[in-house]
């Protein structure tokens, strides 16, 4: 079995971990989520980005930041100077959690016992990836990233150096599709675009 698995690390790939994932059971959200989510983009991408966890689109079709969120942070990339299809794209947690309210199924946040179960995924997306920097979008994804909480304004926009990896933390852009005025709005999406440049520094 430690052959097994010594052999398994050494040829992870981002298409095996996916079939793998496929069948986790680490955490029971599997149970009422369509299927695992798990990252995506090129293997030799030098930035990892992570969310919190897929929505509703991204659970229906297996693919990370395809709903609204996901089209923010494509904007923001693409303002930041990122082509999103050189970048890695995952979660901290790989299942959508949420409960039913009538037609609409309402996210809710993932908990630390589910971000923990999640975590060896991420490692094992790191080990494969080895990105120059990861970014965590969010207090979800920073929790998983850093394995502490951390307050999102008082740490983002600058580089903080984890594990011997260098990580990024900024916003989720769940976050300015919630902000109600458009002014806020505006100036807290030029702050997040602010932090994808810092980030923008690391492609190649
Ligand atoms: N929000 C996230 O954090 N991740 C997704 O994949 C979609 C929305």
């Amino acid at each position: 079995r430690e052959t097994q698995r010594k052999t398994r690390d050494t040829h992870d790939t981002i298409a095996a971990l996916r079939e793998e994932a496929a069948n986790c059971r680490a955490c029971p959200l599997w149970k009422d989520a369509t299927q695992t989510v798990f990252g995506e983009g090129p293997q030799n991408a030098s930035i990892m980005l992570v969310g919190e966890q897929p929505g509703d689109k991204e659970d229906l079709a297996g693919k990370p930041f395809v709903g609204p969120a996901g089209e923010m942070l494509g904007r923001a990339l693409r303002d930041a100077g990122i082509d999103r299809g050189k970048v890695y794209v995952t979660n901290a947690v790989k299942h959508f959690k949420f409960v039913p309210r009538g037609k609409i199924r309402l996210h809710q946040k993932p908990g630390t016992t589910e971000i923990r179960a999640c975590r060896p995924w991420y490692e094992r997306e790191l080990a494969v990836i080895k990105p120059e920097l990861v970014v965590a979008l969010g207090a979800t994804a920073a929790q998983s990233v850093l394995g502490k909480i951390m307050p999102i304004n008082k740490n983002r926009g600058r580089l903080i150096d984890h594990d011997n990896t260098k990580v990024l933390v900024t916003v989720h852009p769940s976050y300015l599709l919630r902000l109600p005025d458009e002014d806020a709005r505006a100036l807290e999406y030029r702050h997040f675009v602010d932090d994808l440049t810092i980030a923008a520094t690391f492609l190649r």
